[in-house]
């Protein structure tokens, strides 16, 4: 068998949103980590800068290059600073995922709409004000893969109201952007983890709980940052060359299993 050769090598990624914001490793965190050992060289964006250096410090002691950039991807300015950090550092850029975003938990009747308006910005707009600065530095060197992260909360209800709309919005922006640039060699996609278990839910989870999230699923088992990273990876390489405006879904099989069929037991 020939040696495989990284999946990654030769290419330039940001990934943003890519520190962890408690212990553990969160979903931005573990595709940075894997974009680096798949021979990418990575620009890992965060608004707390320390929780990217973390990041850095795990790629380093690797043997893996890497370097952060503090910015807020709500702002456009800081966008357009990070794609072009990004190409000054590394001569090009190839893969952007667009991991930042949070979850929230009120319904139509108790949300706010300066609160709507935040999370709106945070999960969606961000994407499109990455991308809207990422593309066209994609396209000077023939292309590039763009990976929003979603949510299985983006197909179906799950008492997180504005969350599902704005992971729907992710959704509809994968499809518009991948059918907008596929002609300039821009694959987009998306992804939809389900239940993972990541610090941005780990600290509302009872044992209970998390038991309750494993036992939605096909397999049994629960989902963790790795299996959303290497979606990322999937779709950043090569191997997806053919892959473009799909939603990837990495939840276990929890969104095909109807709930009305199965016991959480069995
Ligand atoms: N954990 C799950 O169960 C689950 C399920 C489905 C989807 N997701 C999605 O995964 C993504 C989150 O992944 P994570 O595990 O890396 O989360 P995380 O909260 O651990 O890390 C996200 C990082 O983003 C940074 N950040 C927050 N606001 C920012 C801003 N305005 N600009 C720049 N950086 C900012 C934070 O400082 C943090 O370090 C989200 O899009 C989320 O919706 C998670």
């Amino acid at each position: 068998m020939p040696e495989r050769k990284p999946r990654l090598e030769g290419k330039v990624a940001i990934v943003t949103g890519a520190g962890s914001r408690g212990e553990g490793v969160g979903n931005g965190k573990a595709t940075a980590i894997l974009f680096a050992r798949e021979g990418a060289k990575v620009l890992l964006v965060d608004l707390e800068i320390d929780r990217a250096e973390e990041t850095l410090a795990e790629i380093t002691a690797e043997g893996g290059v890497a370097s952060t950039f503090q910015a807020d991807v709500t702002q456009d300015e800081d966008c357009r600073a990070l794609v072009k950090a990004a190409v000054e550092r590394y001569g090009r850029l190839d893969i952007l995922d667009n991991n930042v975003g949070n979850s929230h938990r009120e319904t139509v009747t108790e949300i706010e709409p300066e609160t709507w308006d935040s999370l709106m910005d945070l999960n969606l707009k961000s994407m499109m004000l990455t991308s809207r600065h990422a593309i066209p530095r994609m396209v000077e060197t023939g292309g590039g893969s763009i990976v929003n992260i979603a949510s299985i909360a983006g197909v179906r209800a799950s008492k997180s109201m504005a969350y599902t709309a704005s992971k729907a919005g992710v959704i509809g922006l994968t499809i518009a952007m991948a059918a907008d640039h596929g002609r300039q060699g821009i694959r987009v996609n998306a992804i939809a983890p389900g239940a993972v278990y990541t610090p941005m839910v780990a600290w509302r989870l009872s044992d209970e709980m998390r038991a309750h999230r494993k036992n939605t699923t096909m397999l049994g088992i629960e989902g963790t940052s790795w299996d959303v990273g290497w979606a990322a990876v999937y779709l950043a390489s090569d191997e997806s060359r053919w892959v473009t405006g799909s939603v990837l879904t990495v939840d276990g099989g929890a969104t095909m299993r109807s709930p009305h069929a199965y016991r959480d037991e069995d």
